[in-house]
């Protein structure tokens, strides 16, 4: 046998160098290192199993394959391009290591089964890290909730102050999306779960091989079902990509709201010295430099996203090189949406809330009309539609005479309608008018200390 394995005696010259440098893909696939050697080993015991090769030989394989991942993950060895890929290079290093028994390693697979076998491997083990940086995140949020259920802050619509919220609220809104986002991870790891070594190439193999034994070692659920499917399709890295994509799209909403409610002009927040930058020509400066890097991480992910659905689109059955580059573009997003939670978990532990500010800035608005609407219609059997007319003109009375609706008087009311009665100012004040709202899934500091049981229950 010779030692490389990339090359058959087809090939009457070595690659060029520009080849290899385009060919190769050892510089981003040695992440799949061991899960390649794990599955190797899977595939060795499969062959030992069935007899189709020799107890003797097998053990002498494993062991060299045992062997070679503690060399990696000690840093002793050093992968060579012209190999191209992990797969090629680990068998070159175990022909190093025991000779040419290492050459019975490849019996009955490819490495078309093989990349994919070690890819949703990697996709299963690494989802889990993501799935535990979002449950801190969670965390996070829901430690800020708890202190938080009476603070009252501006809720928004259009970006215009709508109606008083709690910041509590407002926090385990965040913490739904990111549930939900734990569930797309889990969904796409049951889907992906189906175990496509012994595929070989794209026909299966006349070996007499035992699928449902390495599915079983591998921690798969079932082996896949159509030998060309199994090698073709990269679907499952679409659906992974799309998840961390849709993770980064609800970092950078939070990213934002820190960044703004972190201005001068908000002043809600206050980030610590640790996690903030300097200008290098202002000297007063205190920038949200993080959160904005997260802000703007989620538009390489859509760019991912994007590349890869490119990448399969139109690609006629069954592997072609085009999909080599799955993996670049899994491992960047992975490796940018992992920071980015990590980062946006740090600032979330760390920053100061100003409720007084939060709290003020609602006084200084319109954002109880649409609890005095209510009022009239709950008291003075107004439709609704009528009761949001009157408002409207109680509103614009109000603000052309500069004040808010609790600085009207009662006769000044009983203008717009003789049955108005000083009850209605209860239900002007900001801190009261998020009191009422107790529907289920509202912002009521009962409904609210509800869903963070229910988030604590559910999430933590
Ligand atoms: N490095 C390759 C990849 O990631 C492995 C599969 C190569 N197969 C082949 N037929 N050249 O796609």
């Amino acid at each position: 046998m010779k030692k490389n394995p990339a090359r058959n005696a087809n090939l009457k010259k070595n690659a060029s160098q520009l080849l290899e440098k385009i060919n190769s893909s050892i510089d981003v696939d040695s992440r799949l290192y061991s899960e390649d050697i794990e599955a190797s080993i899977a595939h060795c015991k499969m062959l030992i199993k069935t007899k189709i090769i020799s107890l003797k030989n097998g053990n002498k394989i494993i062991n060299g394959l045992n062997k070679i991942q503690k060399d990696i993950s000690k840093n002793k060895i050093k992968f060579n391009s012209k190999y191209e890929d992990i797969h090629m290079n680990i068998e070159a290093i175990l022909y190093d290591n025991i000779g040419s028994v290492a050459g019975m390693l490849h019996t009955g697979r490819s490495r078309n089964d093989q990349v994919v076998t070690d890819f949703k491997l990697w996709i299963k083990s690494n989802s889990k890290n993501i799935e535990n940086q979002i449950k801190k995140l969670q965390k996070a949020l829901i430690s800020i909730a708890k202190k938080n259920v009476l603070t009252v802050m501006p809720g928004y619509t259009h970006m215009q102050i709508a109606q008083p919220i709690s910041l509590a609220h407002h926090c385990l809104a965040y913490v739904e999306m990111l549930g939900r986002d734990r569930q797309r991870i889990t969904n796409c790891i049951s889907l992906l779960n189906e175990n496509p070594l012994g595929a070989g190439a794209l026909a299966g193999t006349a070996f007499p091989i035992d699928r449902k034994f390495t599915t079983k070692l591998l921690g798969f659920k079932n082996p896949t079902v159509n030998s060309v499917d199994s090698v073709s399709d990269r679907d499952f890295a679409i659906e992974f990509i799309f998840t961390l994509t849709m993770i980064a799209m609800h970092l950078s909403r939070l990213a934002e709201e820190i960044i703004l409610w972190s201005s001068q002009h908000f002043n809600f927040i206050k980030l610590p010295d640790q996690l903030s930058t300097g200008s290098s020509i202002m000297p007063q400066k205190k920038n949200p430099d993080g959160a904005e890097i997260v802000r703007s991480n989620v538009a390489s992910l859509i760019g991912n996203l994007n590349s890869i659905m490119i990448t399969l689109k139109g690609l006629p059955l069954a592997y072609s090189k085009d999909l080599q580059n799955d993996k670049k573009i899994t491992f960047e997003s992975y490796d940018d949406v992992l920071l980015s939670a990590k980062v946006m978990t740090e600032i979330l532990n760390n920053i100061q809330i100003n409720k007084k500010i939060m709290h003020n800035s609602i006084y200084n608005s319109y954002s109880t009309a649409t609890d005095l609407a209510d009022w009239l219609v709950k008291n003075l059997d107004f439709t609704f539609r009528d009761a949001y007319n009157l408002t409207g003109k109680i509103v614009n009375y109000a603000s052309k005479k500069d004040r808010l609706l609790d600085k009207i008087s009662i006769k000044e009311f009983q203008k717009f309608d003789k049955n108005i009665t000083k009850e209605v100012f209860k239900v002007l004040s900001p801190l009261n008018s998020m009191k009422s709202k107790s529907s289920f899934g509202g912002t009521s500091p009962e409904t609210v200390k509800k869903s963070i049981q229910y988030a604590i229950k559910k999430y933590l």
